[in-house]
């Protein structure tokens, strides 16, 4: 069995300090700064009242208070975590959207050991940029993050504007029966289209939750889709909304929230305008489908502050190396349906179906010997993804690590927007531009989780 040799020496090779849980927190900032207390997040299973038939069983989070805490971090400041497992199976923390070490990144295998029930594992990194991201262990990710394993990630910038209110809403979806308890994670008809919805849709683990907020006053609201499945298309009723930020990233040109698709992995950030009436309401509604679907509201309070959105400072931009697109070398990036290969054992839990595949490749599963990467790049050269969706079927493709720059697309206008997750529609074509400034190997796949279950991986390297 060669995959439980290589899953025990890595084992040994964590203990003896090759990967990060060795090197110690205080090793990681040198001795100019020093190290943060790491915030405990012990991975567990909890209960969680989700509906009305009674707490549900089985939910998995850090900590014991159900939904898993916001983290709050400070860009350009050193944050570490020490993650500890109480979960019955192995476990890790990605870090979505953060542009830290690959150690630190929470692949097992790829860029750390397996973190086993009883052990844990210390993340430290500095966070380079400011806005809403968000976290998930990346192994048996369908059942960790269906069960509740996905948080929020607020990175402050201290010269932030002020707004009077933030409120954050971590959107999903659970896949619960009647009687409030888990059932079947996916079916495959569904793994093989859009990903198998959940029956309960909650805004902070709550059903259309209402937050108060001052009347008049200019809230910023932080909605990150953590979802395993749904793409959302967001509007706003009874209040103007801004759109400020996609993805963590300052938009370059603010506009007025009409109608926006998000989808799993993504996240927006808004200046609501309240309304100036009290006990007035303003709806965050989800239209994708048939009929429109409240996801949560915010309730005037208080006396009109008479706040406008054009008063509010603009959010500074992060330093996200900008690609040179003369010199840009090229990467061919196809999405298509596959009925080739079988899936193949993984060590992070297979669903036993290949249904997708990146270039004609169907991720083989996560195994400590995967595919090829899908390229070698050279560290600090500028790249560009030709990404092309051949299937009917929408895709939020994820890259770890660097975030690149949207350049063009075939069916629309697009804004130069800086992300790491590119929500691409059927039979579209977009260019998507980056400089590999990280070295490491990065992975790279949908965020429907079953897409990438099922084959719609993979990785660079950058070296
Ligand atoms: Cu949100 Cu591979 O990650
Ligand atoms: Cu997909």
């Amino acid at each position: 069995m060669p995959l439980l040799t290589r899953r025990n020496l890595l084992k040994a090779s964590a203990v003896a300090g090759a990967y990060g849980a060795g090197i110690g927190i205080a090793g990681k900032f040198g001795l100019a700064e020093a190290a943060p207390e790491p915030q405990v997040l012990t991975a567990l299973k909890t209960e969680a009242m989700l509906t009305a038939a009674g707490p549900t069983r089985d939910i998995m989070s850090w900590g014991q208070d159900g939904m898993p805490p916001t983290l709050r971090m400070t860009r350009g400041r050193p944050y570490a975590a020490r993650l500890i497992n109480k979960l019955d199976e192995p476990t890790t923390v990605h870090w979505h959207g953060l542009r830290i070490d690959n150690g630190m990144d929470g692949v097992p295998f790829m860029t750390q050991p397996y973190v086993y029930t009883g052990d844990s594992f210390d993340y430290a990194f500095t966070p380079p940029d400011a806005g809403t991201f968000w976290y998930h262990p990346h192994c048996n990710t369908l059942t960790q993050m269906g069960h509740g394993m996905t948080g929020v990630i607020v990175v402050e910038d201290p010269a932030d504007p002020a707004f009077d209110a933030e409120v954050v809403l971590n959107l999903r979806d659970w896949r619960l029966g009647g009687d409030g308890q888990f059932i079947a994670p996916f079916r495959p008809r569904d793994a093989a289209k859009t990903g198998t919805y959940g029956t309960v849709r909650t805004a902070n683990w709550h059903r259309e939750p209402q937050y108060d907020a001052p009347a008049g006053g200019l809230v910023r609201l932080r909605i990150a889709v953590t979802d395993v499945t749904r793409i959302f298309s967001l509007k706003m009723e009874g209040a103007d909304a801004t759109v400020i930020a996609i993805d963590g990233n300052p938009v370059p040109k603010r506009f007025a929230l009409d109608l926006l698709q998000i989808g799993p992995g993504q996240r927006l950030d808004l200046a609501v305008r309240m309304p100036d009436g009290e006990g007035a309401v303003a709806t965050l509604e989800d239209i994708r489908g048939t009929t429109p679907k409240t996801i949560a509201s915010l309730r005037a309070i208080g006396q009109s502050l008479k706040r406008n959105v054009g008063d509010l400072a603009l959010l500074a931009e992060n330093p996200v190396p900008r690609a040179d697109l003369s010199a840009a070398e090229q990467i061919p990036l196809v999405l298509s349906a596959t009925a080739e290969n079988a899936a193949v054992e993984s060590i992070c839990g297979t669903l036993g179906y290949s249904f997708w595949a990146i270039n004609k490749v169907p991720w083989p599963g996560d195994t400590p010997d995967p595919t090829a990467p899908l390229a070698e790049l050279k560290l600090g050269k500028s790249y560009a993804f030709n990404l092309e969706n051949t299937t009917p079927h929408a895709h939020p493709i994820h890259l770890h690590g660097m975030s690149f720059t949207v350049i063009s697309s075939s069916t629309r206008a697009v804004m130069p927007l800086v992300s790491d997750t590119y929500l691409i529609q059927p039979d579209e074509k977009v260019q998507l531009a980056f400089v590999a400034d990280n070295p490491g190997d990065w992975l790279l796949h949908c965020h429907i989780i079953e897409h990438q279950k099922t084959g719609m991986t993979s990785y660079l390297r950058v070296s």
